[in-house]
């Protein structure tokens, strides 16, 4: 009996250690080179999978992590689905001899870091799809040797820093996509993102960031908006960024570039010559300055300018026109005039070296505002004196019944208030101001004083409430 026993518990043994390579678990599917194991309440990979599997689906199930060498035995997956799980990291060596792998599902787990040894091994890895997970970080080294890697999403985490240094041409000739959309990325290494291959710029999907608001990260993302990015493109609304970080000041910046108007964009129209495009903003009867800045550092230049209203100036023929040219190549507009608005074109020749540069102003002058702030401010002081009139007669009439001994709550006029005209019960503000007004009413506090600190040639911008796009800045340092 007990001899028999210990036979079958040994052969029970047995057939443990040694499963037989080919069993499909009982709560999977397995097909020719498919195995599917989804929505199956798997807290863990299953041991014996199939080894030819070419495609494994364990999504919709809850496992939490991933153990060293969970794939070893599938030498020959390419496709891996694991989304919707609980996978909160990975053991060093998760993907051990799972070196096949080009397709990695991970999107809507727990994942809070991106390590660099999550994906050692993975050279042929094309997609890898990490978005809706908790990533808070990327560790610089994590791309690191995905050289086949064409696409990579990361959006919907909470991503503040991405290692954009770590893509390069030699480690990453595929990429073509980066989605890093939706995350809470405030500021930008402009140089890195600048040095990325032109192939990844144009697949780089920012999007739905907390970036804040300045001039140069303004006039990077007005660069790819002229080359007409898709990403650029499909999602312009969603371009947003946030004055001075607050969130209630976000502006789209690629709808509404008022903000950025006196920010200064460099172009490229066909190399080597590089024309510095901006635009000046101002109101009738200022004086203008057009400064030439051009990359030309000699000290013998000569400047030629082209007016929309004056045609080409020049040194020689300025006196004519009334315009100034400063020796420094800055024109002077005396007085604006409305009729002066248009392209000035600036160009800068040094006759020794024969190098010449182009710059170009869009200068438009406006009409002086004909509601100012200050009958703005007497309208608003009508509205607060006939509030204070209405409190007064709702709380202040004689109460009828001056003997009561605890006096009733204040009864307000439900009837008199329509809430399809709520403004009727202001009239003397109500009609097409009534909306201005409420914008002025509501209160915002933000400290000009360290504007974009970023920049050293901050200047104190000022802030006015602008009735379409809710904050306008009508000074911004200019791009260095
Ligand atoms: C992983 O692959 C190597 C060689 O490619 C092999 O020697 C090793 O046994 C494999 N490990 C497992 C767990 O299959
Ligand atoms: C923008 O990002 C937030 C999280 O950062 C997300 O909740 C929201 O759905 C995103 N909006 C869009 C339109 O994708
Ligand atoms: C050029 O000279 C004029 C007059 O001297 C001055 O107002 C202006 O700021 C100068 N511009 C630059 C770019 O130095
Ligand atoms: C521009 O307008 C002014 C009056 O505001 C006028 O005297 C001048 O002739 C106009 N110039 C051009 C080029 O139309
Ligand atoms: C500027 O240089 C280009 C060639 O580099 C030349 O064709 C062009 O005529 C030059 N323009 C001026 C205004 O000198
Ligand atoms: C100059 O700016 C005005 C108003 O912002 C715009 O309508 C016009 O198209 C611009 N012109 C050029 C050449 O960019
Ligand atoms: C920026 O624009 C404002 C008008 O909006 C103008 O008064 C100011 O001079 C501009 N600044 C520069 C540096 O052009």
């Amino acid at each position: 009996m007990i001899s028999r026993l210990s036979v079958f518990l040994l052969s029970v043994l047995l057939s443990l250690l040694s499963p037989t390579k080919e069993t499909c678990p009982s709560m999977c599917l397995c097909t020719s080179d498919i195995v599917s194991c989804s929505s199956s309440g798997l807290t863990k990979i299953p041991k014996s999978l199939p080894s030819f599997s070419i495609t494994l689906d364990v999504s919709h199930n809850q496992i939490s992590w991933l153990g060293p060498g969970s794939f070893s035995k599938l030498s020959r997956l390419e496709t891996l689905w694991m989304a919707h799980n609980q996978i909160s990291s990975l053991a060093y060596g998760a993907f051990q001899n799972a070196s096949s792998l080009r397709y990695l599902d991970l999107s809507s787990n727990k994942l809070q870091r991106v390590e660099q040894h999550y994906f050692q091994g993975l050279w042929r890895l094309e997609e890898l799809i990490l978005f809706n997970n908790k990533i808070t970080q990327v560790e610089a080294g994590a791309l690191m040797g995905l050289s086949s890697l064409k696409k990579a999403y990361f959006s919907l985490n909470q991503i503040t820093q991405f290692p954009f240094f770590s893509i390069q041409d030699r480690s990453h000739p595929f990429l073509t996509m980066l989605d890093l959309s939706s995350n809470r990325i405030t500021h930008l290494p402009l140089q890195d993102v600048k040095a990325l291959p032109g192939l990844v710029q144009r697949g780089l999907f920012l999007h739905n960031n907390s970036l804040i608001c300045d001039c140069s990260m303004y006039s990077m993302f007005w660069h790819w908006d002229l080359r007409g990015y898709d990403s650029q493109r499909d999602f312009t609304d969603q371009h947003t960024c946030s004055i001075y970080g607050d969130p209630r000041a976000s502006i789209q910046f690629l709808r509404h570039t008022r903000f950025f108007n006196n920010c200064t964009v460099e172009r490229v129209v066909s190399l080597p010559v590089t024309v510095l495009l901006s635009k000046v903003l101002v109101s009738e009867g200022q004086r203008v300055h057009l400064d030439c800045h051009t990359s030309l550092s000699s000290a013998n230049l000569s400047f030629t300018w082209f007016s929309p209203s004056q045609g080409h100036i020049t040194q020689s023929n300025v006196d004519e026109t009334p315009l100034t040219l400063f020796a420094n190549g800055t024109l002077e507009i005396q007085t604006a005039k409305v009729n002066d608005s248009g392209l000035y074109v600036c160009t800068a020749v040094d006759i020794k070296n024969a190098l010449n540069t182009t710059r170009e102003i869009n200068v438009t002058v406006l009409l002086p505002e004909v509601e100012s702030f200050s009958t703005g401010y007497t309208t608003l002081l009508g509205c607060v004196v006939t509030m204070v009139l209405i409190l007064i007669y709702l709380y202040l009439t004689p109460c009828r019944c001056s003997c009561c001994k605890q006096p009733n709550p204040p009864v307000i006029p439900t009837a008199t208030y329509q809430p399809e005209n709520p403004a009727a019960i202001f009239s003397p503000c109500a009609g097409g101001h009534i909306d201005k007004h409420a914008e002025f009413i509501q209160p915002m506090l933000i400290d000009t004083s360290n504007a974009l600190h970023s920049s050293p040639s901050s200047k104190r911008a000022s802030l006015q409430w602008d009735y379409f796009s809710k904050v306008r800045f009508d000074q911004l340092p200019y791009d260095p």
